[in-house]
């Protein structure tokens, strides 16, 4: 069976501001993407790497790679106009016949480990067709209600939900047949909308952060080492 990581960089990164989109931007002395396909490829090496990139980067991304002497081995594949879309545009050119597992992550997230691969793929089964890293909530939270009050509620019963999350591939091929919804935040979102409802949760990591608001690079640079 042919294992696939599936890495989301068609984004904008509007929330970001900076000139670049944030998968872009320097972290470490090279553009962040680099970083995260290095980690995610470190942390499961049995898996061919597709990349999806917007129309209007990709002759820019191949001259990063030449530039940066990037020569990890990737398949490009182009974005849509939401996350969901670009997934979708890459989970089309998975072959049903040979596809084994199949994880989807997030460019902006380049603090993958190895540990969390291992608690990922220890949890795929055959009851369990698709998990996801979580971690507690902890910041306090409040819910908007129609009238425009807020009122706080138990954030014990949450978990904010990262990336790579794993799917077995034949599960996530057929989710991806549905319409796209603008609630599919994430893949776990596609693969209940599509029935796959008994998802397994593993402990995702804190430092795993998807870089979002200005200084969330400077951040990582602060709390890792270079991988
Ligand atoms: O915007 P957000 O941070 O939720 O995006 C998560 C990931 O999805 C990012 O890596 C971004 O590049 C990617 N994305 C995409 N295509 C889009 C929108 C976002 O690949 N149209």
């Amino acid at each position: 069976a042919e294992n696939v990581h599936i890495v989301v960089a068609a984004g904008s990164g509007s929330r970001y501001g900076a000139d670049m989109p944030k998968q872009f931007c320097d972290l470490w002395g090279r553009p962040l993407l680099m970083t995260t396909l290095e980690r995610l490829h470190s942390s499961a090496h049995d898996a061919r790497i597709i990349v999806v990139l917007s129309a209007d980067m990709v002759e820019g991304w191949r001259e990063m790679c030449a530039e940066y002497g990037f020569t990890l081995p990737h398949d490009i594949v182009t974005g849509g106009p939401s996350r969901a879309h670009s997934v979708k545009n890459a989970v089309d050119t998975l072959c049903p016949e040979t596809v084994g597992w199949v994880t989807v992550h997030d460019a902006a997230r380049p603090m993958v480990t190895g540990d969390m691969m291992r608690r990922l793929l220890a949890a795929l089964d055959d009851s369990h067709p698709g998990v996801i890293p979580v971690v507690s909530v902890t910041d306090s939270i409040r819910q908007i209600l129609p009238d425009g009050s807020s009122v706080s509620v138990d954030r014990s019963i949450y978990r904010a939900v990262q990336t790579p999350q794993l799917f077995d591939g034949h599960a996530l091929i057929e989710a991806y047949r549905q319409e796209i919804m603008p609630s599919f935040t994430d893949d776990a979102s596609v693969m209940e909308a599509a029935g796959y409802t008994s998802l397994a949760l593993v402990d995702g990591d804190t430092s795993n952060i998807k870089v979002t608001n200005p200084g969330d690079i400077a951040r990582i640079e602060l709390n890792g080492p270079a991988a």
